[in-house]
């Protein structure tokens, strides 16, 4: 197969930052997806409709003239959100979720959560309107070791949150384990999980080739490889829980290539063509427009894209660097080849 057509697809995790960073990040996800879920964690936190909806403007006045690209906002779960908040979120229909981030569990994570169980309005308010809770599912015990921290966290944490909140809508973001597959996989299915390319393409042993990898260091962080394999199963699957999230995180260089460098692998320049190589390698090419385009929409009750994208193989040389907010970023692959090509964009005018 040398082209491969399908419904424009949805980015279901992506970090967009603000102000300057915005008008040099917006254009690489514009290009590609419809639809995107936004993450709150900039600097103050979004933690409010009014926040949401601002930040959504400035998003908005950063899309290239003649592309469709709609943000979809999400609210920070701090421990001051109150029902209220959550009432007037799920009334706004530009916001579509709310994001749990353990406290100090991943940038920009200081103002999160430290103790759910003082969460209970909040999360019985949630599962009444129907508003997601999206999990960055790591457990921020300084104890666990970084490898394990999924693993502990859905075996303390968030199973209980799917059980107390039987009707509460959870994604459980970024899968890296075998454990987090597991656990959706028998999960009921108001509970599902995203993805992300890098997960699917490398395991831990590519942050260490012939060196320390500053740009393969993401939490959560690379696991080993049945792990990996366990999460290219999931995506394959053709499981509707399993659907695309890129994480795509990006970070200017000298954050990353320093004594303590920050976590993010950016990948919104070539994201479906990197989730493709992936399906490809696994013989699954045909699954991927269920995983990119159809599931996601499915759980968050949104209507599949009407426009198409085509992907065809044709091999294109990753930049070395892009522009980010004066400085630059390094994308994943760069100076390396990649063999499939977005070619048309949706274009429709907006
Ligand atoms: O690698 C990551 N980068 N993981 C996260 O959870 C946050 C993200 C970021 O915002 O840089
Ligand atoms: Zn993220």
């Amino acid at each position: 197969m040398d082209r491969l057509e399908l419904p424009r697809p949805d980015d279901w995790h992506l970090h967009l930052r603000d102000g300057g960073a915005l008008a040099d990040l917006v254009p690489h996800t514009a290009r590609q997806f419809g639809r995107a879920i936004v993450m709150p964690n900039l600097r103050p936190p979004v933690v409010d409709v009014a926040g949401a909806l601002a930040y959504r403007d400035r998003i908005l006045a950063a899309v290239p003239p003649g592309l469709a690209f709609e943000p979809l906002m999400t609210l920070y779960l701090t421990p001051a959100t109150t029902p209220a908040q959550i009432e007037a979120a799920a009334a706004c229909p530009h916001v579509v979720a709310v994001k749990l981030y353990p406290a100090g569990a991943t940038t920009n994570a200081e103002g999160g959560v430290r103790d759910l169980d003082g969460l209970g309005p909040v999360l019985e308010a949630m599962a009444a309107v129907g508003l997601p809770l999206l999990v960055h599912g790591e457990s921020i015990d300084p104890a666990v070791d970084v490898f394990d921290r999924e693993a502990v966290f859905v075996r303390e944490t968030l199973t209980r949150i799917v059980d107390r909140y039987p009707r509460l809508k959870v994604v459980l973001e970024h899968i890296s384990t075998e454990e987090g597959v597991d656990f959706v996989r028998d999960a009921p299915p108001n509970v599902a999980a995203t993805i992300t390319a890098h997960h699917l393409l490398y395991d831990r042993n590519a942050m260490f080739q012939g060196g320390v990898r500053p740009h393969m260091y993401c939490l959560p962080v690379l696991k080993r490889a049945r792990h990996r394999h366990a999460l290219v199963d999931a995506a394959t699957s053709g499981e509707p829980k399993f659907f695309l999230g890129t994480d795509s995180a990006p970070h200017v260089r000298p954050t990353k290539e320093t004594a303590c460098g920050c976590a993010g692998v950016f990948t919104a320049h070539a994201a479906l063509e990197l989730y493709a190589e992936a399906f490809e390698r696994a013989g699954a090419l045909a699954k991927l427009a269920d995983f990119a385009s159809r599931f996601g929409p499915r759980f968050y009750g949104l209507p599949v894209s009407t426009d198409t994208v085509v992907l065809e193989r044709r091999t294109w040389e990753v930049p070395p660097s892009y522009p980010l907010d004066g400085g630059e970023l390094v994308p994943l692959r760069a100076g390396e080849s990649l063999a499939w090509r977005l070619v048309t964009g949706p274009m429709r005018v907006v």
